[in-house]
């Protein structure tokens, strides 16, 4: 049973967040270290406050602890996509998950991401991951003579893939895909999502190009439609959703 902060929590005067003592367990990896090449789980338990997140207790233990944790983070506000981690079993951005909306009565778990070489603690590799990415050409294509004037597009036109815009590129949602673990060449569904947006740009005149791309044997046929990946998606993307769309592209050719 999950325990809320009222009821972990001392009480606070009025005006007063509420502290808490919560626990969290860091899988770490440090071949450089006296663990060599084994990973290893490492413990802190901290004094957090109501408002803080679990970006906000890694930076603790950092720089108040143990200063060789290692793990990415830029913006701390959901934007950046560069703090993707497995946090209770569950990928999530760290500086989007509040301490308190989990179960603080019991260690947090933090791991990194699956699918992807781990280089330090946190951190992956993320270059198979944009590798996927740089394939399905990420940009404006046109053919033809250049406009004279601006290329226009109607909100109907816009709205078509405006929820694949907004993918910030964390890895979430491929690093939480059960066929990109066991087949890392997979484009992933990152990768899928980003083609969405162009191949449904009435402006763009690449669609052709990439639903070939995405046609190879480890391009959109072979997901499961697992769901992992909407689960994961911290922006609320629909990416199940948005694969299914380009699979339907590729068979009516329409888009
Ligand atoms: S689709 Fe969502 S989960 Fe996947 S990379 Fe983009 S923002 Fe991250
Ligand atoms: S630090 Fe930028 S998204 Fe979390």
């Amino acid at each position: 049973m999950t325990a809320t902060l009222e009821e972990t929590a001392p009480a606070a005067a009025a005006g007063e967040i509420p502290s808490f003592e919560v626990t969290i367990r860091v899988l770490r990896y440090s071949p450089e270290s006296e663990h060599g090449t084994s990973s290893y789980w490492d413990e802190h338990t901290l004094t957090m406050y109501g408002t803080d997140r679990v970006l906000d207790a890694l930076h603790k233990i950092k720089w108040e602890q143990d200063g060789s944790l290692t793990f990415r983070r830029s913006c701390a506000h959901g934007i950046c996509g560069s703090d993707a981690m497995r946090i209770n079993g569950r990928n999530r951005l760290a500086c989007k998950t509040l301490l308190k909306d989990l179960n603080i009565s019991k260690p947090i778990t933090v791991e990194p991401i699956k699918g992807l070489p781990v280089i330090k603690d946190l951190v992956v590799d993320m270059e198979p991951f944009f590798a996927s990415y740089r394939e399905i050409m990420p940009f404006l294509i046109t053919s033809g003579n250049e406009p004279s004037s601006e290329r226009i597009q109607s909100p109907a036109q816009r709205e078509v893939y405006d929820d694949t815009t907004k993918c910030i590129l964390c890895a979430a949602c491929t690093s939480s895909c059960p066929v990109f673990w066991t087949d890392g060449q997979y484009f992933g569904p990152a990768a899928i999502v980003n083609a969405h947006r162009f191949i449904f740009d009435s402006r763009d005149d690449g669609a052709t190009q990439r639903l070939e791309i995405l046609n190879d044997k480890e391009g959109v046929w072979r997901c499961r439609t697992t769901f992992n990946c909407t689960e994961a998606c911290p922006r609320g993307i629909e990416v199940t959703k948005a694969i299914q769309e380009v699979k339907r592209a590729m068979i009516t050719r329409a888009f």
